[in-house]
């Protein structure tokens, strides 16, 4: 525990573990209760079409109806298969923390990684049973999940840097959760397992925000550290989820325009659409990074680069007015109501 030098945590930081340990005591997911599995969903969407990676462009209208709707199922069941792989590390990781220690001057900050892991286990177990009822196999391992907490982590020291990245995947993905299903068109199922998903998350999210706020100023360099590839890292997540060869392999479109990868994939990235849903999703985020120094007056070119600095003026005028709070999740507030 060399770097830990704080002695006790802040009473606020106290008082929000005390609440999130209660919230997770009261109720957790369940993997047979939580979800209407007994639903015989047929030929569903599970995700809504103004969310398909082609909407807004013209490959949108070179797709078959069934087309679209099979995308809507595979590019939902990629996300779901990530989730797996990433929940499954972020537990294996989490509890090699806890066993080892490293935390156990914060007796609550543990207990919370507890009902953390626990959760983070059955909401694996969801996602891997919701891709057996759609008869979604398996996608490859995504190359840069493989090595994540190897190549971020310690287990000797404050783990800070895990836990940021860790809420960094965890927000965009259910920001991004969150915007696919909003639409009564999608499947009840489909849509169930985002919400019962989201109640969970959304408490995870608030304590790694949290983490990094209270142990910052403890961890030299830190911010520093994370600033240089935060932008970059975001941009290339958000990228790849909408231009994997292996989902528009498994939709086997007829038009042969689908084949070609190479003038596709940039018309899906540049899209008015996508330049949308990216907001939606980052936005939230990027008031986070201005509040805590990530995104600052010396590192604009970084996400100019990730084509993000179009929301920091905005992020910036609404931190000033106080009509939103870094803390407040504004694809919830906005565009979720189901
Ligand atoms: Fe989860
Ligand atoms: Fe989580």
């Amino acid at each position: 525990m060399a770097n830990i030098k704080l002695k006790e945590l802040s009473p606020k930081f106290s008082k929000l573990l005390d609440k999130l340990n209660a919230a997770s005591e009261r109720k957790q997911m369940s993997l047979l209760l939580d979800h209407p599995w007994d639903i015989d969903d047929g030929d569903v969407w599970l995700k809504k079409r103004e969310a398909l990676s082609i909407y807004g462009t013209h490959y949108y209208d070179l797709a078959t109806e069934e087309e679209r709707r099979l995308l809507s199922v595979y590019e939902t069941g990629a996300w779901w298969h990530t989730f797996i792989i990433f929940e499954n590390l972020v537990s294996e990781y989490y509890m090699k923390i806890v066993n080892n220690g490293t935390l156990k001057k914060f007796p609550q900050v543990v207990k919370y990684i507890h009902h953390f892991c626990r959760e983070e286990i059955t909401h694996a177990l969801v996602f891997r049973k919701a891709m057996a009822h759609f008869k979604i196999e398996p996608f490859p391992t995504p190359l840069n999940l493989k090595d994540f907490y190897s190549n971020h982590s310690t287990v000797k020291e404050m783990p800070l840097k895990a836990i940021y990245m860790t809420i960094l995947i965890e927000w965009l993905a259910e920001n991004n959760a969150l915007i696919d299903c909003n639409n009564h068109f999608v499947s009840p199922l489909a849509r169930s397992v985002a919400v019962e998903h989201h109640k969970e998350e959304a408490r995870h999210i608030e304590w790694g925000k949290n983490m990094i706020r209270e142990f910052t100023e403890f961890v030299p360099g830190f911010i520093e550290d994370v600033k240089v590839n935060t932008a970059s890292m975001l941009k290339s997540i958000l990228d790849m989820a909408v231009t994997s060869p292996v989902i528009f392999e498994r939709v086997n479109f007829t038009n042969p325009a689908f084949k070609d990868y190479k003038k596709m994939f940039p018309v899906i990235l540049q899209s008015e659409n996508r330049s949308q849903i990216n907001e939606k999703i980052i936005a939230p985020l990027i008031r986070f990074f201005i509040e805590i120094g990530v995104c600052d007056g010396t590192n604009l070119e970084d996400w100019a680069n990730a084509g993000f600095d179009k929301f920091i003026d905005k992020a910036r005028e609404q931190l000033k007015a106080k009509s939103v709070t870094s803390d407040r999740d504004n694809v919830m507030d906005e565009s979720y109501n189901i």
